[in-house]
């Protein structure tokens, strides 16, 4: 963090002494106000629920520019790393800052597919789910449970252990989602092919049985490597910020993934891409593109509790970048897959145009977020609903890893303990109940 010769001075009206507060300029993005000297010197605390004016930490890995809709990973442009690069040189990038060598891409995609296998006994602890559990409440328990099954990398203060947690975690994310999925419909568990790439291993491990050869289709596993690319880190969102705030603790780095996942299942966050499809489904059963208009006036009638799912972003003020190269991929695999005139694609575009121009939608800056083409795309995959917020978790899971591991390494790292403005009973007696 570089001081700024600027110092911000916090004054009162009650006259207190006023305060100075040292100013941190980042490599780009707004300056920061250190005010960790504040209760010390002051007494008081800061009130900022939601962390709308928060910097939780100083990070060098992800950043966004909210209103010029930019994103970076490492100071690379997601428009660039999505045609250039797969999702393991991301991932690489993501991990140790830089992209890697030819040497250093072989090396990495070697270690990660070396662990794509599971200890056989996770599938007996699959097995105590009911079969119809939400993918969700599965892999939290399958990422949570992996402390349990490979103890020589739970120790977060050890710089080899967290290493190899990262490789594996990266390495059987695929490999547990799968085996969630085929759980569900009841089909074998298909193990991991080492001479696959990361996202046609995925592929097959989803959809071939034993019955038959699976033959990977090299335009869906672009479009799959996209969606992880798009999805691998996006700044100190609520699920990063839950991995580190459960990591300052010092727990396990399965532990700390596991309450990311947690976090992520919810529809604010990565829950957005199921719950979006879900509403495009039931505006098709409503009447369709017709009837948008309708469905609009609910979103904007605030007592309906009815929002735009797919819409919106705390960051973004304008176009997400993902969505754009989410709504070109879309083109592509529903071309490649003959259905160019998918009804819920039609009513995606038709929504969003109407929103662009409306003034609800201007004034506050609701563009379309990455979920609200990813389900579209995922659907016509062949990927049921209710397991994108896995692929999601999948994908997110380099970027919490990589933000875990850049918190441990930092001197300045505390255990994260927010403070509270208490509003409730002021100590008082307990009376015995008969007085009650
Ligand atoms: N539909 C209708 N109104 C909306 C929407 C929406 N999708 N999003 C925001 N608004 C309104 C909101 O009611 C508020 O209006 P007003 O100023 O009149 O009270 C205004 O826009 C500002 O919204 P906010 O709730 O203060 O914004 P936030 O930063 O707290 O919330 C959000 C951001 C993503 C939770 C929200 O936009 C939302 O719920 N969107 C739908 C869910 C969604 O698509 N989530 C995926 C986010 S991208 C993937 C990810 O990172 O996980």
């Amino acid at each position: 963090m570089t001081p700024s010769d600027v110092k911000a001075t916090l004054s009162f009206s009650d006259g207190s002494p006023s305060m100075d507060l040292p100013l941190y300029k980042g490599t780009v993005g707004p300056d920061v106000i250190d005010i960790r000297k504040l209760y010390g010197q002051t007494g008081k605390f800061t009130y900022d629920p939601g962390f709308l004016s928060t910097a939780s930490c100083n990070s060098t890995i992800t950043y966004i520019d909210g209103d010029k809709g930019e994103l970076l990973y490492r100071g690379y442009p997601i428009e660039q790393l999505a045609v250039n690069c797969d999702y393991l040189e991301t991932c690489y990038l993501l991990l140790y800052g830089e992209l890697p060598t030819p040497t250093q891409k072989a090396d990495f995609e070697d270690r990660v597919t070396n662990h794509t296998m599971v200890n056989e006994q996770m599938q007996f602890f699959l097995r105590g789910f009911r079969r119809d559990a939400h993918p969700m409440a599965v892999l939290t328990g399958l990422v949570g449970a992996m402390s349990a099954f490979y103890h020589d990398s739970t120790d977060i203060n050890n710089p080899e252990h967290r290493e190899i947690a990262a490789i594996r975690l990266i390495a059987k994310m695929p490999t547990l989602v799968a085996m969630a999925y085929k759980y569900t419909v009841g089909q074998p568990y298909i193990y991991p092919k080492n001479d696959l790439s990361y996202s046609g291993n995925f592929l097959r491990m989803m959809f071939a049985t034993p019955c038959e050869e699976y033959k990977v289709n090299p335009v869906i596993e672009r479009a799959l490597d996209r969606i992880f690319i798009l999805h691998a880190d996006h700044e100190q969102n609520a699920s990063t910020s839950t991995v580190r705030l459960c990591g300052s603790s010092g727990t396990n780095p399965f532990a700390a993934i596991a309450a990311g996942v947690a976090c992520l299942w919810g529809p604010s966050h990565g829950g957005a891409n199921e719950a979006c499809l879900n509403m495009l489904g039931d505006i098709q059963k409503m009447g369709g593109v017709a009837k948008v208009g309708e469905f609009m006036n609910q979103v904007k009638d605030k007592s309906s509790g009815v929002k735009l799912m797919g819409f919106g972003h705390r960051v973004y003020k304008n176009y997400d970048p993902r969505a754009k190269l989410m709504r070109e991929t879309c083109h592509e695999v529903l071309n490649e897959l003959g259905l160019q005139n998918d009804p819920l694609f039609k009513l995606a575009m038709e929504l969003e145009k109407i929103a662009l121009e409306d003034e609800y939608f201007v004034a506050r800056k609701l563009y379309p977020n990455v979920d609200f083409y990813s389900g579209i795309v995922q659907r016509a995959i062949g990927i049921p609903v209710p397991l994108f917020t896995a692929i999601f978790a999948l994908a997110r899971t380099v970027g919490w890893i990589a933000q875990l591991n850049e918190m441990i390494g930092d001197p300045e790292y505390k255990i994260g303990r927010p403070r509270q403005l208490f509003v409730g009973a002021a100590a008082r007696d307990v009376k015995p109940l008969s007085q009650r």
